[in-house]
């Protein structure tokens, strides 16, 4: 069966769904873009996704004064395609809109471009219980990351680095320190205490990592929101990413270090463990943790 997406006002089959050479967008990544969980239905943080595209739009100045529409937008394409019963991500993105091409803002008003779809994600649950490697390259993105935008080109050069050499992600260092990885945030643990870098123009706000900070306070884990040095590296007794795209991830290999003599370690199965009772379990109705 044809897959429905959302575009500028329509649902439409995915095969009719086009959008302008002249888009901002595809002149200069002029646009931001949010993917959201969907546990069986439910769409999970969605306010603070909501609240983060916002700050993304305002940052970039680009007007659509139609967020409240994106809820049941939302809910539509995930009942549009069946993906009511199933594990999901939904991607919306917003550019500035079409125009001929020229540096400076449309003076006149223009439409941004408004595009949603879903598909069917599964939990990449063998990689959840054995850890994955990951490498480490210098950080050679702008220094607004706190902006969700799809100008995301170093993210892929490097991720497709990662990928060539059997990783899962890449980490960036920058000036000594972890920022974050290419679609994901970096937290590490040392005698029983997460650390990961502050939020900042270095990197995204994670709404996963959120979410880690609470079930922290609720197990009595002490979150030091400092950066991880990387000559520190090989001291961390545990290392793990979060995001939409890899719920929680342990590390066990970064290039050539092996982590937690290659297991995941305690604390991170013990967060993974809460995050899964209260996504896949609560929401998604799984009988039994896989944790
Ligand atoms: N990426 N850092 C970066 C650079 C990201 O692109 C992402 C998410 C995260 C984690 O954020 P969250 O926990 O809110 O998903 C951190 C999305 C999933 C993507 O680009 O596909």
């Amino acid at each position: 069966m044809s897959e429905t997406v959302f575009l500028n006002g329509e649902f439409i089959a995915r095969e009719k769904a086009y959008i302008s050479p002249e888009d901002r967008g595809f002149y200069f990544a002029d646009g931001v873009y949010e993917v959201i969980r969907c546990f069986k239905g439910s769409l999970f943080s969605y306010e603070e996704h909501i609240q983060r595209l916002k700050r993304s739009l305002s940052e970039t100045r680009i007007k659509f004064r139609d967020i409240k529409s994106l809820d049941s937008v939302c809910k539509k394409i995930i009942s549009k395609n069946n993906l009511e019963g199933k594990y999901a991500d939904i991607y919306i993105q917003i550019t500035r809109g079409v125009h001929r091409r020229m540096h400076r803002f449309p003076v006149e008003e223009i439409s941004p471009t408004v595009y949603i779809y879903a598909y069917e994600r599964l939990p990449s649950v063998n990689e959840m219980k054995r850890g994955v490697k990951v490498i480490t390259r210098n950080d050679i993105r702008w220094l607004r990351c706190d902006i969700k935008s799809v100008s995301l080109l170093p993210n892929t050069l490097k991720f497709q680095e990662a990928h060539d050499e059997n990783a899962r992600e890449c980490i960036f260092i920058r000036d000594g320190v972890i920022t974050e990885a290419s679609h994901s945030n970096v937290l590490g643990i040392k005698t029983g205490v997460v650390f990961t870098h502050p939020d900042s123009n270095l990197i995204l706000s994670g709404i996963t990592k959120k979410v880690v900070f609470r079930i922290c306070n609720d197990l009595g884990i002490y979150v030091k929101e400092s950066p991880i040095r990387e000559e520190e590296i090989s001291e961390f007794d545990e290392l793990f990413i979060t995001g939409t795209g890899n719920d929680i991830m342990p590390v066990v290999q970064l290039n050539d270090i092996v982590i937690n003599d290659g297991v995941p370690g305690t604390i991170t199965r013990q967060i993974q463990r809460e995050y899964f009772r209260i996504t896949y379990k609560k929401l998604g109705g799984e009988k039994k943790l896989w944790f």
